[in-house]
């Protein structure tokens, strides 16, 4: 999944932060999704590569997701945003998450873990 993270980021589209994320998302079926972060001109309608790979899953019909990965070029892997987190939270539950830098350094998480107390408002199926 890590592998598939990093391939992801090479299409992220950064022109003004330079700071290029890829992510992966698996399904409880093993399919894998990827996002890259997407930037704007207007900068506040940037998106997250974790949300690129969550919006696309979703969009494919997705619903049950165990893992993502992210990976950043950066001397510690980079963290996901809050609103990310969030997001995570709300349609995939405690999931795994690994953070990747290029060079080889892992952090794990179970998402509870980096996001401990989510706000919950989710109507019953
Ligand atoms: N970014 C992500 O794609 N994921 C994160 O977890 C944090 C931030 C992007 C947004 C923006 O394009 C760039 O990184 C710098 O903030």
């Amino acid at each position: 999944l890590v592998q598939a993270a990093i391939k992801a980021r090479e299409n992220a589209v950064a022109p003004f932060s330079k700071y290029k994320v890829g992510a992966a998302l698996r399904t409880a079926a093993g399919k894998v999704y990827n996002g890259c972060n997407v930037e704007n001109c207007t900068y506040g309608l940037t998106v997250c590569a974790e949300r690129v790979a969550l919006l696309s899953a979703l969009a494919a019909g997705e619903r049950e997701f165990t893992a993502i990965a992210v990976a950043t070029q950066s001397d510690e892997p980079g963290t996901p945003c809050g609103p990310c987190r969030q997001l995570m939270w709300e349609y995939c539950g405690d999931i795994d998450v690994t953070l990747a830098n290029l060079t080889g350094k892992r952090v794990e998480y179970k998402l509870s873990t980096l996001f401990p107390h989510p706000f919950n408002f989710c109507p019953e199926d």
